[in-house]
């Protein structure tokens, strides 16, 4: 098959929901990928901040290949060895005091969860009837109704309706917001320290401790959705470890797996606790090769060190695009943490990742102005100078485009 071929049978057969680049790949390895013509390119979004340990990594791939020659799936009803030992690894990375471990096999099934154990468990604990819960405008918590409904942007919403109540807005990063918002219904806050889809937007270290402080003194129940920017992203296992705060669920997903469907949350116990058999369950949720293959990515992350190379890698690249930055008045804004990082143009963003694309390098973008980067966390410097190189081309050319009378907006 060619990629001509592919675009044409997916036009047949497939839904479609996706703005695909018309580019098919074949194989990867560690930062690169080929696609079916055997053109080579250098990977800068992980398949969405989920490829953690790059493509095919022989520890990933060794741990999949044993486990699903030994067992793939049973069931629940069951007691499941990797599952359980997944769950030691993450109640150990997450830092969650007496934390306990639910697995299911996406982002917004995870949210989903986080969502109906906010609800149970904090009416449970306060023994008050509270459902309502606090959520920022620009999140993204994932397309099923109760996430899509934590989603406040109007967009995802269109033609869905009606959404799930219960859900008040606020402000990103507004610690009053917040505290305006909390009335006798509310059960909970759910928030991303770095907003992903909304366009990297990083919160603040005091905001997440004053919201920590908050819903421990108000009685509210903490969610942190980590799913694209946890699990080393940031530089620390998870964004919170910054502030220096837990939250009571964190919601798991994308890196996760290392490219594996799975999701999780990790709560405290006294939450999880309103779980009791018969309340919640998946079929699929932490399956032995699901778990099996989320444990070879956490050990293999803390064997190569990739939380701290995330960290260092991080300040390397934004000081190259910072540096970049200074002489190219068409990029507004470099913003981000550790490996997840954004850049905001001057100018569409579309064109310059095709242009990126057409190079051999990776990214895509997250709002029309903006540009993601979230690298696998085995990036290299030399990478990352490769990267920047042809950035700053792509963009030169750009924004000349942009510049001539054809590329500038009507009424300009
Ligand atoms: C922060 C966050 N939450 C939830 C989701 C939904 O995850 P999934 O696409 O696996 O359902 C995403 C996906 O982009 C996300 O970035």
């Amino acid at each position: 098959m060619t990629t001509s071929d592919v675009v044409e049978l997916s036009a047949k057969v497939l839904a479609p929901n996706y703005r695909r680049a018309p580019v098919a790949f074949r194989e990867g390895r560690g930062m690169r990928l080929w696609d079916l013509e055997g053109k080579q390119y250098l990977d800068f979004l992980a398949g969405i901040a989920v490829d953690v340990l790059g493509h095919c990594h022989p520890k990933h791939v060794e741990a999949i290949q044993r486990q699903a020659a030994t067992l793939i799936h049973v069931s629940n009803i069951f007691h499941i060895p990797e599952q359980a030992e997944l769950g030691r690894l993450l109640v150990e990375v997450t830092e969650i005091p007496d934390g306990r471990a639910l697995f299911c096999n996406s982002g917004a099934e995870a949210c989903e969860t986080a969502i109906k154990l906010a609800r149970k468990g904090g009416r449970a604990l306060r023994g008050t009837d509270v459902y309502e819960i606090i959520v920022a405008g620009g999140g993204f918590h994932g397309r099923t109704m109760g996430a899509l409904s934590a989603t406040l942007t109007p967009k995802y919403h269109e033609g869905f309706e009606p959404l799930v109540p219960g859900f008040v807005g606020v402000p990103f990063n507004d610690l009053g917001a917040v505290e305006r918002a909390v009335g006798e219904r509310t059960a909970a806050v759910m928030i991303e320290p770095v907003q992903g889809e909304g366009g990297i937007h990083v919160a603040r270290d005091d905001y997440l401790r004053g919201l920590r402080g908050l819903c421990d003194e108000r009685g509210l129940v903490l969610v942190f959705d980590e799913i694209q920017c946890g699990f080393g992203r940031t530089g620390k296992w998870f964004t919170y470890q910054h502030a220096g705060v837990t939250p009571d669920i964190v919601t798991l997903a994308k890196g996760l797996g290392g490219g594996f469907p799975i999701g999780a949350i990790v709560a405290r116990a006294p939450l999880m606790e309103v779980l009791q058999p018969g309340t919640h369950g998946t079929t699929f949720g932490g399956s032995p090769l699901a778990c099996a293959t989320a444990a070879a990515v956490i050990r293999t992350i803390n064997e190569e060190n990739l939380v701290a190379n995330a960290a260092a890698m991080g300040d390397y690249f934004m000081s190259r695009l910072w540096k970049l930055a200074e002489t190219m008045p068409v990029i507004k804004e470099v913003r981000g943490r550790g490996l997840m990082v954004a850049m905001e143009l001057g100018i569409p963003s579309d064109p310059v990742v095709a242009a990126c694309l057409r190079r051999g390098l990776l990214v895509n973008s997250v709002r029309p102005t903006v540009i993601r980067f979230v690298p696998p966390l085995i990036v290299t410097r030399q990478d990352i100078d490769e990267a920047v190189g042809i950035l700053g081309s792509v963009l030169a050319e750009q924004a000349q485009v942009a510049d001539t009378p054809a590329g500038k907006p009507a009424g300009r």
